[in-house]
């Protein structure tokens, strides 16, 4: 169990905020149209984030076992293929978020070594994509393996935490800075200054649904373990309320720095060709623009992102070595072991072609986690029992009496509106690889 409230808001958070916020948040966006998906984002992460991370905490809680067990206990035998669903799905996940984790590290480096290129486009291009890439992402999954394998998460969980207030600060620094800037305000406007046609958009919609998924660690499963160490005292609607601000406040002030830079620096062409590299092509030119001090406040931003990612693969490849070590009884180094080989395979062919990366991204990033939501949903508000009284204990008078409402939206709202979005998801997936 948790030693107290501040320590389990601070793991979950620490799940939370990664590059789901600062690399894939501005990306997504970009590839969105800006500000209606960024409404659309703030919608989802509230309105169906927050009640389906109440859900996985609640049944985590329940159970005290993790995914598949939890599924199986609850459920039985026809629950437990959501349970690998979710498996896969971090597999999948931790394989390309290995790759980017790379990436981070090589730009920390860059910081160090030779300071910030002043062509962000084509630099991002070498560091991608090829041998580097390749290079860098076998590096972090030997890391990522080693601390499953050796099972100390502790040390780098710690290092995260006090690195993330860090990080935090360096972004709120940096959005000063780039509001300063001449030629900001076009920015601004594309990322707030929503266009109604794209409100309406079903692939922007379900784009920002997945986004707040990622972002948030639910739909895989991530935030029903961390429910499973909660006593009954915990208040799981305050909690969830809590991680998902930190989460959006992140995300929001990762677009308040990239967005008025990349305006103001001219790079929005070199960011159209490869939208995922928003983040690595906009932030290295604001540290070269800023001189020596730039290199300073740029490595300690990539060493500090580098290790707020480590804790995600780590709780990635921990979802899948589990099911090895609970599943099929493997001791933990041989799960851990073939976790992270797989894992290392998938994510090769991601760091040599951003193609392959783009695919991971869509079929696990958007079609999967819609999937995992939506069983998760069904899961908790129809099969589970008394699913209200498991949220309302250890709530406060004024929350118990909203948990009805809550239940229902998880029963009647959520699914319907889910399976459409998983369709739509279905559909952009396979239109993507098909094109
Ligand atoms: N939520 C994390 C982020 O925003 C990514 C993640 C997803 C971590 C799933 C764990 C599980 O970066």
């Amino acid at each position: 169990m948790f030693g107290s409230r501040a320590g389990f808001v601070m793991a979950a958070v620490g799940s939370a905020v990664g590059l789901g916020n600062m690399w894939r948040f501005p990306y997504r966006t970009a590839e969105g149209g800006g500000a209606a998906f960024v409404l659309l984002y703030l919608a989802m992460t509230f309105l169906i984030g927050v009640p389906m991370m109440v859900a996985e905490f609640g049944v985590g809680r329940r159970t005290r076992l993790s995914s598949v067990g939890a599924l199986r206990a609850v459920g039985g035998g026809v629950w437990v293929p959501l349970g690998y669903l979710f498996v896969l799905t971090s597999l999948l996940i931790v394989a390309y978020l290995s790759v980017i984790t790379g990436w981070t590290i090589r730009y920390a480096l860059d910081g160090l070594v030779a300071g910030y290129s002043a062509t962000p486009g084509a630099r991002y291009d070498e560091v991608s994509t090829g041998s580097t890439a390749v290079l860098f992402h076998v590096l972090v999954m030997g890391v990522t393996t080693g601390i499953v394998w050796l099972g100390v998460k502790k040390g780098i969980e710690r290092a995260s935490l006090i690195l993330m207030p860090i990080l935090f600060l360096i972004l709120i620094s940096l959005a000063v800075w780039a509001a300063t800037l001449d030629g900001a305000g076009s920015g601004y406007a594309f990322y707030l200054t929503p266009s109604l046609s794209a409100l309406m958009d079903p692939v922007v919609i379900q784009g920002a649904a997945s986004q707040a998924f990622f972002s948030l660690s639910v739909g895989m499963g991530i935030m029903l373990t961390y429910g499973s160490y909660l006593s009954g005292k915990e208040n799981l609607v305050r909690e969830a309320v809590i991680v998902s601000l930190a989460d959006f406040s992140v995300a929001f002030i990762a677009g308040l720095v990239v967005f008025p830079v990349i305006f103001a620096l001219g790079l929005s062409d070199e960011v159209t060709e490869s939208t995922m590299g928003a983040l690595f092509i906009s932030l290295p030119s604001a540290f070269g623009e800023m001189g020596a001090i730039g290199r300073v406040v740029g490595v300690s931003f990539f060493v500090a992102l580098a290790l707020a990612s480590i804790t995600s693969t780590v709780s990635l490849l921990e979802v899948v070595g589990a099911v090895g070590i609970d599943e099929f009884k493997f001791t933990r180094r041989t799960a851990a072991l073939l976790a992270g080989a797989l894992a290392t395979v998938i994510g090769v062919l991601a760091a040599m072609s951003g193609d392959v990366l783009g695919v991971l991204d869509k079929v696990a990033g958007e079609f999967f986690v819609v999937v995992g939501v939506l069983g998760m949903s069904l899961f908790f508000g129809w099969r589970m029992t008394e699913p209200g009284g498991e949220v309302a204990a250890g709530a406060s008078p004024g929350i118990a009496r909203s948990v009805p409402a809550l239940v229902f939206l998880i029963r009647y709202i959520i699914p319907p509106v889910l399976a459409v979005l998983a369709w739509v998801a279905f559909r952009d997936m396979v239109n993507t690889v098909a094109g």
